[in-house]
């Protein structure tokens, strides 16, 4: 089959793992005759520098009539100055907002290989397989006002948790229906006991549950949930939660994965289904990393693993998703890892030759 794949590299590390997923995609196109046409578009920093915006008409055009868009990171040192009009996290912020991808599906799982590897004692992160729908189109990191300013007694800077109850329901939906295809188990996330708008959250989620009588519900306070990835993370399966709360929770339960370089993520713009067809975009949940880019030393697994998600959610293409699992699974069966899950008596490899050992074995 032919697809269109929209390429956006972005900033420090992204070229390098988005280059080695891009070469995992060929590589299963190859084996399953299928034709991925690549369009490359600048995005973050890099698209600052050459367009003097973060995310240019042009490239949002290429990501639209795209089967899906594959991105690896923006931001970086030299695109930091506090005072600067346009930053490279806009490019990505206003591509989420622009497509409508209010769902980011962000598995955390755990490949047996590497349960010596994590922080935490084998025991613990055993097994663990969960799902974060993170909400991310709205909340803190999009409501108004949004500013910072100079008043009479000093600087003063405001953001806004605002969500009206279209935005929960939608999510609230992506979380039910991805239980009911698991294990039945829902925990939404909030602060309820402080927050209004957790407070209307909570109550969405409870109207949306009258529809999903076989999925039980329990509702966890985002700090209890924050302890409990630690404490006992099997407990969870799937869990919802509001944009900032996801942001922060997932970079937490990479750790339980071994590495932030483990996990991939899936931005979708409606509940996904077993045969979906809908643009998606599928980046890590890792940064740009600056100290690392250039050095062919990032772990490109998260990203690879991310084109896994774009076959299976935005292209229909199943058992190709699962080749592409069962090499990563493969190349770590076979004691190869990069920097950041590296264990004793392994062998140490960049993020070329990692990606290459994936594409070989898809
Ligand atoms: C993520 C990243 C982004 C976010 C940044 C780069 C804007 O941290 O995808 O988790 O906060 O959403
Ligand atoms: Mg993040």
């Amino acid at each position: 089959m032919k697809f269109s794949i929209a390429v956006l590299p972005g900033d420090g590390v992204g070229p390098e793992v988005a280059g080695e997923a891009v070469n995992v995609l060929k590589s299963v196109g190859a084996k399953y005759g299928h034709d991925f046409k690549l369009d490359y578009g600048d995005i973050g920093g890099i698209s600052i520098d050459n367009h003097g915006t973060a995310l240019s008409k042009d490239v949002l055009k290429i990501c639209k009539k795209s089967d899906a868009i594959l991105l690896g990171a923006v931001g970086g040192p030299k695109w930091d100055d506090p005072n600067a009009s346009v930053r490279p996290e806009d490019g990505l912020l206003a591509l989420r907002k622009a497509l409508g991808l209010f769902a980011n599906l962000r598995p955390v799982k755990l490949f047996p290989f590497l349960r010596d590897s994590t922080n935490l004692k084998p025991e613990v992160v055993d097994g663990i397989d969960f799902i974060c729908v993170r909400e991310l189109t709205g909340g803190l990191y999009f409501g108004k006002p949004k500013r910072q300013w100079t008043t009479t007694k000093g600087r003063r800077a405001v953001d806004t948790m605002a969500y009206n109850e279209h935005e929960v329901e939608r999510i609230a939906k992506v979380g039910f229906e991805l239980a009911r295809s698991r294990k039945k188990k829902l925990i939404s996330v909030d602060k309820a006991n402080v927050l209004e708008s957790s407070r209307l959250w909570r109550q969405v989620v409870i109207e949306v549950s009258a529809n999903y009588p076989d999925v039980d519900l329990e509702h966890m306070l985002v700090d209890a949930c924050a302890m409990r990835l630690i404490q006992n993370p099997r407990y969870l399966d799937v869990m919802v939660t509001e944009n900032t709360f996801g942001d922060i929770l997932t970079d937490e339960a990479s750790m339980l994965a071994g590495s932030m370089g483990m996990l991939p993520s899936a931005s979708l713009a409606g509940v996904p289904t077993a045969d979906s067809h809908s643009l998606g975009l599928y980046e890590p949940i890792h940064g740009s990393a600056p100290r690392r880019a250039g050095l062919d030393m990032a772990n490109p697994i998260a990203t690879i693993l991310s084109v896994a998600m774009m076959l299976c959610y935005s292209l229909g293409l199943n058992k190709e998703a699962v080749a592409v699992e069962s090499a990563v699974d493969k190349a770590l069966e076979e004691k190869y890892r990069t920097y950041d899950i590296m264990q004793e008596s392994c062998t140490k490899v960049g993020t070329k030759q990692m990606g290459a050992l994936i594409a070989e074995r898809v």
